[in-house]
């Protein structure tokens, strides 16, 4: 019987498996449209500046804790702080939460990589291409409760069996093949999508400032605060940080290795991946817009109506090679969805999994992921027959509210998103740089980021940055979430979030022993 804690087994393997952890569909339908959306360069900026003074720094801090404890989040707290001992179950509730939805979405570009295999295969009837084109399809699929929780339950089936195998013979190998796919196939859809006619309005779109306003696609620039509400939010689901995920990936990663390298590679993979997504889908979702005469401020471009609306309409215009690039760019999508969803499962059992090991009972793996998988499918199951709010069980309708309701009771999906990332994300990476800066010390990470790395600057900019930095710029990331969700009035969610700082400011520091 195997005893030993799994570790991956190569540098190069924890790379790939955390970049996919970090690759997903947030890079896909959020960054590029909320790039060109806040004046392109200026959002990558403020983005760039928030991942290096913030994503950088909790993901050290998060890979540090992982490797130093060698436990999975919930142990891994308890071990570290005697205040925040708790903060490890968010970091196991935010994954299963995250989970509930993901796996609904990953069944649908499931359904969506069938829908153009079977047409690319069969060439099917003219009369099922056009029931292929974007809205119907999307609108058909939302109204099919039973085969929307049948591919959600595929899609789990698919990552289980991928946790099952372990962390190097599972996860690891899965994403030593599938990153490098992924990357591939996003280049062969750039190249399809940079050279329709048109295309070029959707780079301006993304890159050139103002041109969102200046082109038509929106009325009004965001201001500067709110980019930075929504980047830095975006920043942090896009890093997979402050969900456990991280934070488990680095307890299996070996001493050796050099967390603070290894951390600038994931993020900087990441928002290459994110720009190289944008390219890929923003250009061709305008191009096909405008050679079909839709406004420009009509084109869907953001969350999964870019996905599964826009983007099948693009494909379906492309005559016979559409369902080719139907059939690549989707499975290019499900390697991104799998890679992450495996990487938020590992985070919800790894507890029970080791707990079961110190009990002497062995590898344990299989029956807990089973476990782990059939939870988070009963869970799923209400977000998929919910059907992003059109089947009428949306939380709203449950409650007897009619008429406008903010998002998060309009749809399961939101009301699930609005927990785990929009509170429970800000919240527990705030806590966490409370609790390294002040509670402990930075000293806890940087001793163990010396095994493999050793700067004077690194250990100057990580202070400033854990201390002062990391826990004001969640106040911010942490209101915006709320506006965005909850809506009202802007200066309410600022007072509370700042607020939310300030006491647990106090309550890190009251009765703390002065060394
Ligand atoms: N980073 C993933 C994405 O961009 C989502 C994710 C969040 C995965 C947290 C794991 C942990 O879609």
């Amino acid at each position: 019987m195997e005893s030993k804690r799994s570790t991956f087994g190569s540098n190069f393997g924890f790379l790939m498996a955390a970049i996919g952890s970090a690759v997903g569909l947030g890079n896909i339908w959020g960054f590029p449209y909320k790039m060109g959306q806040s004046g392109g360069f200026t959002f990558l900026l403020v983005y760039l500046l928030l991942a290096v003074f913030v994503g950088l720094t909790i993901m050290v801090s998060e890979l540090a804790i992982g490797r130093k404890t060698r436990l999975s989040p919930i142990d891994a707290y308890r071990e570290v702080s005697k205040k925040y001992k708790w903060i490890g179950w968010l970091a196991v509730a935010s994954p299963f939460l995250v989970m509930t939805f993901y796996a609904v979405l990953g069944g649908y570009v499931l359904q969506y990589m069938s829908l153009n295999l079977a047409e690319l295969s069969f060439g099917l009837s003219d009369l099922f291409r056009q029931q292929i084109t974007g809205v119907a399809t999307f609108d058909a699929m939302l109204a099919n409760p039973f085969g929307c929780f049948f591919f959600t339950l595929l899609f789990m089936v698919i990552c289980m069996v991928i946790v099952m195998g372990g962390v190097s013979g599972g996860i690891e190998r899965f994403n030593k093949i599938g990153m490098p796919a992924l990357a591939l196939m996003l280049v062969i859809v750039i190249a399809r999508s940079v050279t329709l006619p048109n295309a070029v309005e959707g780079l301006k779109f993304m890159f050139v400032p103002g041109y969102a306003v200046k082109g038509g696609f929106i009325d009004e620039a965001p201001g500067l605060i709110s980019v930075l509400g929504t980047a830095g939010g975006q920043m942090f689901f896009s890093l997979s940080l402050a969900m456990g995920a991280i934070l488990t990936y680095g307890s299996y990663l070996g001493k050796e290795e050099n967390l603070v390298s290894n951390s600038i590679t994931i993020v900087a993979a990441d928002t290459l991946i994110a720009i190289m997504a944008g390219v890929a889908v923003i250009p061709a979702a305008v191009a096909n817009g405008i050679n079909n005469g839709i406004p420009v401020n009509e084109i869907a471009m953001n969350g999964p109506k870019l996905l599964f609306v826009t983007l099948q309409d693009v494909f379906a215009n492309m005559g016979k090679a559409g369902p080719l690039f139907g059939v690549i760019f989707y499975l290019l999508v499900l390697l991104a969805a799998i890679s992450s969803a495996i990487s938020l499962m590992e985070a919800v059992g790894a507890h029970w999994i080791d707990m079961d090991l110190k009990a002497g009972k062995g590898d344990t793996r299989k029956r807990i992921t089973l476990t782990v998988s059939a939870l988070i499918t009963i869970a799923a199951l209400i977000v998929a027959v919910d059907g992003l709010g059109s089947n009428n069980i949306h939380p709203a309708a449950l409650m007897g509210i009619t008429g406008p309701v903010p998002d998060y009771i309009a749809d399961w999906l939101d009301f699930m998103d609005c927990w785990s990332e929009g509170i429970a994300m800000p919240l527990g990476a705030m806590l966490m740089a409370l609790m390294i800066g002040w509670e402990r010390s930075p000293q806890l990470v940087l001793e163990e980021v010396g095994h493999g790395y050793r700067s004077t600057f690194f250990v100057k900019f990580y202070t400033v940055c854990i201390r002062f930095v990391a826990p004001v710029v969640m106040a911010f990331v942490l209101a915006g979430q709320m506006i965005g969700f909850f809506g009202g009035h802007e200066a309410l969610w600022y007072a509370v979030a700042f607020g939310t700082l300030a006491l647990f400011a106090i309550y890190t520091l009251s009765g703390r022993e002065k060394k």
